[in-house]
């Protein structure tokens, strides 16, 4: 166990005052501010307990990095980012080289930012999954070093979409997905959750287009064409985020937004005008916002993600605008992010579900507070379905434990991660259940202000729930429940259940139409009624049972890519040959991962003719998906 210094953000108010960044004199000015403070901060280090991150070469007890100074330029026809990163530093290790996690990137050159004098700079071997160290020797007073670089061509954060992938058709696009270790194949830096930085960005792109970031964003082009950013709260590297392409903003409220391509702003705006509601909800429960504005960014299908938390700024993927505004527990789960993940993180990817499981239970809590009881009972359905099947696949598999021991071999976008969700999310309802919700609330919000701009782990959560809730509460909770629920796999026998009305009634009519193919009413279905219907059909429903449906429901014509997700692969286990165009266009359109991966195994698992065209598809449609579904999907159908 190594000691790392409080993060900068121990001493900062959250809600400093915002400062603008205009000239090049500024952002020198502000990166010496944020050195002096920096060096002050390293005389008094406030030790905090760190697990080593294995998937970083950084070495943070020696020398962190605290503030961060881009200026890029974004050259979509070379695809690649060019020009280059500050990297203001805390030296709590004089003797310390600066230790960087790099992965295909270029370096032309490594210099003290005050001195201009080069500094000598070694890259240690490439390394499967983790790229490369990026060894700097620092002279005695460096403070600053401001790398000159370049990305690589297969930098994996990366997705370049061309104008057909955009609904305008007329320009290209740029979006970056930096969870988990992605950061490194476009910044050069500490890539570990458990090192904190501000940054400050300028960003040069073609006329006509935008860009945003993770940062504050302009709401209308400037007036000079050069995009200037700043992140004023301090955050891990895996919430760096660009996006650049031709884009809109519509106001949602006084603190929300939505950027779009133009085409989609009002169904955009139409489909989230709760997300105001939304934050106060949040905040009712959880305490201030201490982000400022919460905005949302739209992009394209091919989007991995359904969404990312990047601070400021949540990444959404298009196929959440159903136009019935029923997939919004989506949002919901991003902006909780803005409490369980961006203010409290994981300090390693080990410790992944205390960033993904508090996020769920709270998505839940904020649904049921905006949409009532049953609403959210139906989410906690979904998510027990998606836990169970996962469970039944992997058997009493070690990634069925909460708190995981990931070594440097494993991409943690690799592990499966139903864990650390939906065991997360249970744990946190079990929690609640034994405590009471009025106790359990109080406790959540007290560790959210105790370890705000902190990162932490899960023995860290066990020391917070002994001394704080089962102190308060004698008796309510034992040693043993704790210790199985996160050390060992599978689900407890004790877990509660989670059952809907709404739920029972689907299941009904599914089962009987199943057996009989009676006709029922779906006045008022929404996408999650569809949802729940189709999950819960026999695994071996007949064919003709399916054409059935088809033929009263139109599953096949439906645009709804979440209502797809489930049907098409029922088609493709009943054999159905004339769906193969409908598949292949879905697959061509949509690169959202939970959404194709299930139809992508159906068909391998199939076999002929179905193999054969999911290889086919995959090959044509593989330019269109993220470098992260690309190696996934590539593992899946073997290629
Ligand atoms: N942070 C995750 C997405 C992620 C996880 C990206 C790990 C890279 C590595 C995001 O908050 C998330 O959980 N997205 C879910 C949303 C869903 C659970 C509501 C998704 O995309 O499906
Ligand atoms: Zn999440």
């Amino acid at each position: 166990m190594t000691f790392v210094p409080r993060n900068a953000a121990g001493d900062k108010r959250p809600d400093a005052p915002k400062i603008a960044l205009p000239s090049g004199l500024m952002r020198r000015a502000v990166l010496l501010v944020f050195v002096l403070v920096a060096c002050r901060g390293s005389k008094h280090p406030a030790p905090e307990p760190i697990k080593r991150d294995p998937h970083s070469f950084s070495e943070p007890s020696r020398v962190s990095v605290r503030h961060v100074g881009l200026d890029l330029t974004v050259d979509f026809d070379q695809r690649v980012l060019h020009g280059t990163a500050q990297l203001a530093l805390a030296r709590h290790d004089r003797s310390a080289n600066l230790v960087l996690d790099v992965d295909g990137l270029a370096i032309a050159s490594v210099r003290d930012c005050a001195t201009h004098a080069a500094l000598v700079f070694q890259h240690a071997p490439k390394k499967p999954v983790l790229g490369q160290a990026l060894s700097i020797a620092l002279a005695p007073a460096t403070a600053c070093v401001e790398i000159a670089y370049r990305t690589g061509p297969d930098a994996s954060a990366l997705l370049w979409v061309e104008p057909a992938g955009t609904v305008g058709k007329k320009h290209p696009m740029l979006f970056t997905q930096s969870q988990a270790i992605r950061a490194r194949s476009w910044i050069p830096l500490q890539d570990t959750p458990g090192v904190r930085f501000t940054y400050d960005a300028t960003i040069h792109i073609p006329d006509g287009l935008w860009a945003v970031m993770s940062a504050t964003n302009p709401q209308s082009p400037p007036a000079d064409h050069v995009w200037r950013f700043h992140m004023a709260q301090p955050i891990p590297s895996y919430l760096m985020a660009l996006a650049v392409g031709e884009l809109g903003f519509r106001a949602l409220g006084p603190r929300t937004g939505v950027y779009a391509e133009p085409a989609m702003l009002d169904a955009a705006a139409n489909e989230f005008v709760e997300v105001e509601a939304m934050m106060k909800t949040a905040e009712q429960l959880y305490g201030p916002y201490r982000w400022d504005r919460y905005d949302l960014l739209v992009l394209p299908p091919s989007f991995p993600y359904g969404g990312m938390e990047n601070p400021r700024l949540t990444f959404l993927t298009p196929t959440v605008i159903t136009g019935d505004r029923t997939l919004v527990s989506l949002i919901a789960h991003e902006l909780a992010h803005s409490w369980s993940g961006n203010l409290v993180t994981n300090s390693t990817w080990s410790d992944f579900w205390l960033n993904e499981g508090f996020t769920t239970y709270v998505e839940r809590r904020i649904m049921e507070a905006l949409r009532g009881r049953e609403a959210a009972d139906i989410l906690w359905y979904l998510g027990r379905k998606d836990l169970e099947q996962a469970f039944a696949k992997s058997g009493a598999d070690r990634d069925t434990r909460l708190a995981l021991e990931l070594t440097a071999d494993r991409d943690p976008d690799d592990v499966p991660s139903d864990a650390a969700y939906e065991k997360g999310a249970l744990l946190l309802r079990t929690l609640e259940q034994a405590f009471g919700r009025t106790a359990f609330d109080a406790f959540l919000r007290r560790r959210f202000d105790r370890r705000a701009f902190q990162s932490t782990d899960t023995a860290a959560f066990e020391t917070d729930l002994r001394s704080d809730l089962m102190a308060r509460l004698p008796g309510k909770w034992s040693e043993r429940a704790l210790a199985a629920w996160i050390h060992e796999p599978g689900l407890p026998p004790s877990t509660p259940a989670t059952t809907s009305r709404r739920v029972a009634e689907l299941e009904a009519i599914a089962t009987d139409f199943a057996k009989n193919a009676s006709t029922f009413s779906t006045d008022g279905w929404q996408t999650l009624e569809w949802v729940i219907f189709l999950r819960s059909l026999p695994a071996d429903i007949a064919p003709a049972r399916l054409r059935t449906l088809d033929e009263r429901h139109h599953l096949t014509a439906s645009p709804n890519a979440e209502i797809a997700m489930y049907w098409l692969p029922l088609l493709v286990r009943a054999d159905a040959r004339d769906a193969a165009p409908t598949v292949e266009r879905y697959l061509a359109h949509v690169g959202r991962r939970r959404m194709i991966t299930p139809l992508y195994e159906a068909m391998v698992d199939k076999g002929e003719p179905w193999r054969t065209l999911a290889k086919k598809t995959f090959e044509r449609a593989k330019p269109l998906y993220h470098p992260i579904v690309r190696d996934s999907i590539a593992k899946l159908v073997g290629r």
